[in-house]
């Protein structure tokens, strides 16, 4: 049976307009420390926020691409089917998790192309593991949409690329204002991308923007 019972996941915490931060149960806020000190999220977003347009990443910048490598490699990535079939292969250097509703969904010869890619069925059973796992693994949402929507409020750290254009998307991501910006860890003409952590335990009634307190760094929740 999963840790995420009923009145304790994240989904029923948004229904109640709650941060899973701010559980009544202590187990409830040991636990989303825990999984928020493994989890983060890594994203490029556009200027206006896009990250995505008819099922693609509406860009091409092979240094972002090096970069997110650079960040992900040895780690675990966990990815949407959505995203997983846009990219048409696993992460190579990385376990990759898939998120589907479908149980039987299965890439073409998946025994034998990718036996290291673990599919998983629904959010939870993904808490779950990340909780379970050892302090020292690393667990990164890359995406899409959905992904980032359903993991936002477990994370702990968002590393966001943001490129130097605006596009027109389908798919968008915003940071929350629980989240304040930190270093920066690359810069170039193309893209600049800084690290953000989670800085309070603000109300998300829908995971963006929404916070009841204010924090002192104004700059979080901008691409400023
Ligand atoms: N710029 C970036 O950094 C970046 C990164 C990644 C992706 N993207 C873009 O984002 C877009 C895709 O985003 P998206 O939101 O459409 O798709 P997605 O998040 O990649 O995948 C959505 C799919 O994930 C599964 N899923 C989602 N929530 C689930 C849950 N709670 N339980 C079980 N399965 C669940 C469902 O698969 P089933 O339908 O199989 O049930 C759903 O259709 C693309 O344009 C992609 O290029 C951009």
């Amino acid at each position: 049976m999963g840790l995420f019972h009923k009145g304790t996941r994240g989904q029923s915490c948004a229904r109640i307009k709650i941060s899973p931060f701010k559980r009544l149960l202590p187990t409830c806020a040991h636990t989303c420390m825990s999984i928020a000190s493994k989890l983060s999220i890594i994203v490029a977003v556009s200027k206006n926020g896009a990250i995505g347009k008819n099922g693609h990443i509406p860009w091409h910048i092979s240094e972002e691409l090096k970069f997110f490598k650079s960040v992900t490699v040895g780690h675990t990535v966990i990815m949407g089917r959505k995203t997983f079939e846009s990219i048409g292969r696993p992460l190579p250097g990385r376990k990759n998790i898939i998120i589907t509703r479908n149980e039987n969904w299965l890439p073409e010869n998946f025994r034998e192309k990718f036996s290291q890619v673990r599919i998983l069925c629904n959010i939870d059973a993904a808490l779950d593991m990340i909780h379970g796992a050892a302090a020292s693994e690393r667990f990164w949402a890359i995406g899409g949409e959905e992904i980032y929507r359903q993991f936002l409020p477990y994370a702990g750290e968002i590393v966001c690329s943001v490129v130097s254009a605006a596009y027109e998307g389908d798919a968008f991501f915003h940071i929350p204002r629980t989240f304040a910006r930190q270093e920066k860890l690359h810069e170039c003409p193309q893209f600049i991308s800084h690290r953000w952590v989670r800085v309070n335990d603000a109300v998300e009634a829908d995971g963006l923007h929404t916070e009841v307190s204010t924090h002192p760094v104004s700059s979080a929740g901008t691409f400023a």
